[in-house]
């Protein structure tokens, strides 16, 4: 069959990245979906298991630094078009160790656009990246982060992504590179990888172990969920300007605590216990270094130009998301292969 595009998508096997992928093999059987996937700790191919099978989708084992690995899909599938979603995305790893940030992050996205480019002789290609609202730096108690805030990276991970959003910006300004961007809040969901708040506390509130609160628990968050992310990396892959960026957004800010309590409450109806009996759990641990205050993103251009909207109240997504966790507890406990214990003790035993 001869497919109208053959996307490149990187990252597919992770959280946002397999959200993407079932979104776009489901809605577009005449597009060719190729996932691109190092699978690091982080990307995991069962998360993907309900469409591996359909005619439109392939996956293809390798790392975006790699030169050759990169021209050799590029070559192969005669890639149209990329939604570019690879990289390291957890601060607390960023702290612990910049480099591989760096690398795939940075290095990374440069060298999947540099092969773009040379490969790309017409002017019909989008290359849509995607990055974060943590470029923005942090909030205090009034404002929101719109696409005009200056860029203020704080953790190694920010730092990372907001490089890699200057050479995306810069080779459209350079070479006429088709960029397109988008800066998403916190997703919230399933498949979420369990280093990440809500996915750690609802394992930790299952299986009775402390529920480690950063600080005070005060730092605020934007929650999204991902399904809505997908959607608008839809919208803007499809109907968004090149060389413009689209910020996305729940308008639905949490303290880390009130989250915490509301996710201990939800789980307390959900597995027969007392009332407050999981909200003993939590334990005020020491705070991330350099940990931002707050995110919150206007998300209004998105919504006046491309007329999205957040489809899910958060707390249907949030029970949504509960229960799919409960119903999958083997997954965590595959796809972090034991390590989650280690992982976990390390972090927050000493
Ligand atoms: P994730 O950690 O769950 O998944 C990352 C995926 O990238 C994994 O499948 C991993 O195997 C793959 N990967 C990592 N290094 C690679 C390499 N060198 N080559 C090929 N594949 C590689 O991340 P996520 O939370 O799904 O985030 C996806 C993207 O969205 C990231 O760019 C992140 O910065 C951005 N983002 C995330 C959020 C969020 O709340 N999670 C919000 C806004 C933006
Ligand atoms: O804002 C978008 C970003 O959201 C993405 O770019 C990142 O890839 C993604 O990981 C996420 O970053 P955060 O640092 O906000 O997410 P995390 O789930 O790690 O933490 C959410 C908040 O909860 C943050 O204030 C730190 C706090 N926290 C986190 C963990 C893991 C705790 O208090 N305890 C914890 O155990």
């Amino acid at each position: 069959m001869e497919f109208s595009k053959n996307i490149l998508i990187t990252g597919g096997a992770g959280f946002i990245g397999s959200h993407v992928i079932r979104l776009f093999v489901n809605k577009y059987p005449n597009y060719k979906i190729i996932n691109f996937d190092k699978l690091t700790y982080a990307g995991n191919l069962s998360n993907l298991i309900d469409i591996e099978n359909k005619s439109n989708y392939e996956f293809v084992k390798g790392d975006i630094c790699s030169e050759t690995e990169v021209r050799l899909v590029f070559e192969k599938h005669n890639i149209s078009d990329v939604i570019h979603l690879a990289a390291e995305s957890h601060v607390d790893r960023s702290i612990e160790g910049p480099m591989e940030f760096v690398l795939t992050n940075v290095l990374g996205t440069v060298n999947l656009m540099q092969i773009a480019k040379s490969l790309w002789k017409e002017n019909n290609h989008v290359f849509h990246h995607v990055s974060t609202d943590e470029v923005f730096g942090s909030l205090g108690s009034e404002g929101l982060f719109m696409e005009s805030t200056p860029y203020d990276p704080r953790s190694p991970y920010s730092a990372s992504k907001a490089s890699s959003d200057h050479f995306v910006r810069a080779f459209f300004h350079t070479y006429d590179f088709p960029v397109k961007m988008s800066n998403c809040s916190n997703n919230y969901g399933s498949h979420h990888f369990p280093e990440k708040l809500i996915p750690l506390v609802i394992h930790n509130i299952v299986n009775k172990i402390e529920i480690p609160v950063y600080g005070k628990g005060e730092n605020i968050r934007d929650w999204l969920w991902v399904e809505d992310h997908a959607r608008a990396i839809d919208k803007i892959f499809h109907n968004g300007k090149v060389g413009e960026s689209y910020n996305v957004g729940g308008l639905n800010e949490w303290t880390n605590i009130d989250l915490v309590k509301y996710l201990c409450k939800i789980l307390d109806a959900k597995l027969n216990r007392q009332d407050g009996e999981s909200a003993q759990l939590i334990k005020f641990v020491k705070d991330r270094a350099g940990h931002d205050a707050r995110y919150a993103i206007d998300a209004s251009k998105l919504e006046k130009e491309l007329g999205w909207k957040p489809s899910l109240k958060f707390e249907e997504g949030l029970e949504k998301t509960v229960d799919w966790y409960l119903l999958n507890q083997e997954w965590t406990e595959k796809i972090t292969n034991g390590s989650y214990q280690q992982y976990y003790k390390k972090m927050y035993t000493n």
